[in-house]
């Protein structure tokens, strides 16, 4: 196996290359041991795929690793879901062995093949991962779909021995596709465990980077890693993303946050596309909260307001509850602030 280096993008696999984040890994292990379903939250780039990874890669379990962002946009068929499973299952040395007589799967020379359009396929399959792990990575994107993987998911949890890893980067999302704290849904009432990940403390941050300019065989000044630290916040996937362009591409740190910046737009613009034309509004209050630093409700209005004209109460409401679930904007205090400072930058400079 090939050398993995702290700066390489990839989610890191295995526990010799994954920082830091102990107390996280633990409590991931022993919620796998004791629980059925986990939910890994923590806002983009903080890591959770790679403590998935690592955390499942280490438990020696069998898992399929479905990454819900590679389905596609607008409505999801089971179809769809199918291919990602069957993609998955392609990649695992166990599934031929283990999918043999399924109604709906063939096994060919160049592998398994699922027969579409079959709505219970997906639950004959599971039937046959006794013992192993689902891990539906950012579940959120399964609201998109007509089909109703929450009834699934709780016909696993109660009568299958499989069990569920689900993540989101939009955690309001997440919860609100799983439903655990509503009465009349599916998943109502079922245990869960939550292992929730957080930003670097700015002495682990700076550690990070130094461990990881060792590795490179790079030297740097201690200014450089300071402002890096202080910029990129203590997110570990802006840490890491700092540390590949600047070592490997060689660019300078405001050429860096730069591109991280527009990056971040990029990944807002795609993820409001899902408002339509209500898009541009979300966008004016994201400048407006911006520019303000941080902003309470009847400052965001009065803002909005004079560059709108009249907005109903329960519409800003409503644009403010949706930018916190998908984790762009949060509140303390009733305060509302952009939640990523690179984010941040990118609105103020480039929207
Ligand atoms: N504990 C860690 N040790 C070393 N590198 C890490 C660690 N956690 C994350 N990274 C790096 O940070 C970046 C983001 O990690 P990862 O993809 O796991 O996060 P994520 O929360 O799943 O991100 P996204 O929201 O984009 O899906 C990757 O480049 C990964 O290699
Ligand atoms: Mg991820």
């Amino acid at each position: 196996m090939g050398l993995t280096m702290l700066f390489d993008p990839e989610p890191k696999k295995r526990i010799e290359d994954f920082f830091n984040m102990r107390e996280e890994l633990k409590s991931f292990l022993q919620s796998l041991r004791k629980g059925k379903l986990i939910v890994v939250t923590g806002l983009r780039r903080y890591g959770k795929t790679s403590l998935i990874l690592t955390g499942l890669n280490a438990s020696g379990l069998d898992y399929a690793f479905l990454d819900c962002r590679l389905l596609p946009s607008g409505m999801i068929s089971i179809n769809d879901f199918l291919n990602l499973l069957e993609d998955e299952l392609n990649k695992k040395s166990w599934a031929k062995k283990l999918l043999q007589g399924v109604e709906g799967v063939s096994i060919g020379s160049v592998g398994l093949r699922f027969r579409g359009g079959e709505k219970n396929l997906f639950l004959r399959i599971l039937e046959k991962m006794e013992g192993k792990v689902l891990v539906l990575d950012e579940a959120q994107e399964l609201r998109r779909t007509s089909y109703r993987l929450d009834h699934l998911l709780a016909y696993i949890y109660d009568h299958l021995n499989v069990k569920i890893v689900v993540s989101g980067s939009q955690v309001g999302l997440l919860y609100r596709f799983l439903r655990i704290q509503e009465p009349e849904a599916p998943l109502f009432g079922r245990p869960y465990l939550e292992v929730r990940l957080k930003r670097l403390e700015p002495q682990k941050a700076e550690e990070f980077l130094w461990k990881g300019f060792e590795q490179e065989g790079i030297k740097v000044n201690r200014e450089v890693v300071e402002e890096a630290v202080s910029r990129f916040d203590g997110v570990i996937g802006w840490l890491t993303y700092f540390g590949y362009s600047y070592t490997r591409n060689k660019y300078s740190i405001s050429k860096i946050l730069e591109k991280a910046s527009k990056l971040s737009l990029s990944e807002l613009n795609h993820a409001l596309s899902i408002y339509n034309v209500g898009r541009k509004r979300y966008l004016e209050v994201l400048k407006i909260v911006a520019s303000a630093n941080q902003l309470r409700w009847s400052g965001i209005k009065r803002a909005l307001e004079a560059k709108e004209g009249k907005i109903p109460n329960n519409t800003l409401s409503n644009i403010l509850k949706n930018l916190m679930d998908q984790g762009f904007l949060e509140k303390t205090n009733e305060e509302y602030r952009i939640t990523d400072p690179i984010l941040k930058t990118g609105i103020l400079k480039y929207l």
